[in-house]
């Protein structure tokens, strides 16, 4: 049975990633806080799904189970929704000592992680992730945050869960679409870290169990390194500088963030091989990984959109970008390059894509 422990410069913490795990939540949550009472938040998605399952397996370790159910979606991830989970951990009586289950994909993870964070100084946070996004990516590394008008993710915490319980079993709902998603984020982590990983999914022949466990393994480890988001940690980031501009210029709204993290590994790849950073042929190993899984391979955002979205992005150190790219399939390094020889390699990339 894969347990993992995830080590940060603050605190250790379980990692539980087993088929029926849920059914093991309450044990978990009895060992990692002292409290008796329990809240749980999820959205109206999952909680017809695993709600009740949840709270059975809290009650059965002796805690009373209190819920709030949020609508589904990115739009909850605000200070209004923020502001009404603390006027329910305080209507339920929610004391220093007792958990906050955070039961979902990334958006209840980051809202109610946030929540946990900051109501009374810090209350014990139990994450549950339920989409495979969540899973290999969001639950772990202790990020928590909401989005403002102005931006995502721009109000959040470094708050590490006390335990978090990983139930492959529980995937088995997900829409296909959001399972490429994490998917995307799956063939990232092989890409840079784990050829045995990206063969398996490659071949299609993985159990997700082990998938979860190969992809949490990779990142508690860059985690336990880096807490704090340099070094080592960037490397997580292969894909996602043009990811992320194409998911602003599209309004967040035209491509989701795996695939739009699918769009920026294959252009990443393209541009380290006319950089002649990249070993020939990794880009088009890339590209028939990810369209095995359906994701996109190019969009239709005109470059000058994408550049200008890049560079507002992109922290500048001592005038270089400090760009993610692949040595080959399964190794990825930080290389500062000068803005103007990346915006050339993407314009031409963008023009063949
Ligand atoms: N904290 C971090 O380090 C970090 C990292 C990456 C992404 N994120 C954040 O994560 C969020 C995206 O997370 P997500 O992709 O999980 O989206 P999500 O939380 O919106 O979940 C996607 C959809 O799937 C539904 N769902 C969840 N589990 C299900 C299941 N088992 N069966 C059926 N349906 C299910 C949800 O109700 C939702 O509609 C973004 O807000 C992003 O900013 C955070
Ligand atoms: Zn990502």
């Amino acid at each position: 049975m894969p347990e993992l422990i995830a080590r940060t410069a603050t605190s250790d913490y379980q990692v539980l990633i087993q088929q029926g795990a849920l059914g093991r939540l309450g044990e978990v949550t009895a060992a990692n806080c002292r409290g008796r009472m329990a809240v749980v938040v999820t959205d109206d998605q999952v909680a017809p799904l695993y709600l009740k399952q949840t709270c059975a397996a809290l009650r059965s370790s002796g805690f009373t189970c209190a819920s709030l159910v949020l609508p589904a979606g990115e739009k909850i991830k605000t200070m209004e929704y923020l502001s009404q989970l603390f006027s329910f951990f305080h209507e339920q009586g929610l004391s220093r000592i007792d958990p906050v289950i955070a039961l979902g994909g990334g958006v209840i993870g980051d809202l109610a992680g946030f929540a946990a964070a900051t109501y009374l100084r810090g209350v014990p946070l139990i994450q549950v992730p339920t989409t495979l996004l969540a899973q290999v990516d969001s639950s772990i590394g202790g990020k928590t945050a909401v989005d403002l008008p102005q931006g995502k993710n721009l109000v959040g915490a470094f708050y590490q869960p006390r335990a978090v319980v990983m139930d492959p079993i529980l995937l088995h709902t997900l829409p296909r679409r959001r399972m490429s998603d994490g998917l995307a984020e799956v063939i990232k982590y092989g890409l840079i870290a784990d050829l045995e990983l990206l063969q398996q999914v490659e071949q299609k022949t993985f159990d997700l169990e082990w998938v979860v466990t190969r992809c949490v393994n990779i990142k508690t480890h860059v985690v336990t390194q880096d807490e704090k988001d340099s070094g080592e940690r960037m490397l997580l980031n292969f894909g996602h500088t043009i990811g992320h501009a194409l998911e602003k210029v599209t309004g967040y709204t035209g491509y989701s963030h795996g695939e739009a993290v699918a769009v920026g590994m294959v252009t990443a790849a393209e541009m380290g091989e006319r950089l002649g950073l990249t070993q020939s042929g990794t880009a088009k190993r890339v590209r028939s990984l990810l369209s095995q899984y359906q994701l996109p391979l190019k969009a239709e955002v005109a470059f000058a959109d994408l550049a200008s979205a890049v560079h507002s992005d992109k922290k500048r150190l001592g005038g270089l970008i400090h760009f993610i790219f692949l040595r080959q399939a399964g190794e990825a390094f930080i290389q500062p390059i000068e803005p103007e020889k990346l915006e050339q390699a993407l314009r031409e990339v963008w023009a063949h894509g």
